[in-house]
């Protein structure tokens, strides 16, 4: 059993489809094991993304994940982290097929929907960053 980390990102909220993206993550099978709603600070986000430190879409990404609530979930199933990222598509939505969550909700880069941990390793990191352990359950 794995957990990865989710995040529903403030267009999802500003939009209003978070209910239909949670219901897809439930409808596949996989536990919520824990889930808030919080507005990132940036030095929060720049934790977050610090692997992409430097490169030119940094600023702009730190810009738009603090420009509003989010909604932070950890999941928990079989191959967690490459079952989610399978379901997200890719993260370009002109990139991602119909069918995933990128595909199926956006059209800008900048603006793709979700968030979802990258390997088992960032997914402890960044399930730490978001959750105290006595906020999964
Ligand atoms: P995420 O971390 O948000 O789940 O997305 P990802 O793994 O699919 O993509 P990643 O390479 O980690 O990029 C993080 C976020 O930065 C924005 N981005 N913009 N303009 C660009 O070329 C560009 N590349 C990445 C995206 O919003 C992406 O989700
Ligand atoms: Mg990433």
């Amino acid at each position: 059993m794995e957990r990865t980390l989710v995040l529903l990102k403030p267009e999802a909220l500003k939009r209003g489809i978070c209910g239909e993206i949670i219901a897809r993550f439930e409808r596949r099978g996989f536990k919520i094991v824990g889930m808030k709603m919080l507005r990132m600070d940036r030095e929060m986000a720049r934790e977050h993304y610090k692997v992409h430190e430097g490169k030119p879409f940094f600023e702009g990404l730190i810009e738009h994940i603090t420009s509003g609530p989010i909604i932070a979930m950890v999941l928990e199933g079989p191959s967690a982290v490459r079952v989610v990222r399978d379901m997200m598509g890719a993260t370009d939505p002109l990139n991602s097929p119909p069918g995933t969550i990128r595909g199926d909700y956006g059209l800008h880069i900048g603006e793709n929907i979700i968030h979802g941990s990258d390997s088992l390793e960032t997914a402890e990191r960044e399930i730490k960053l978001f959750f105290r352990d006595d906020e999964l359950l």
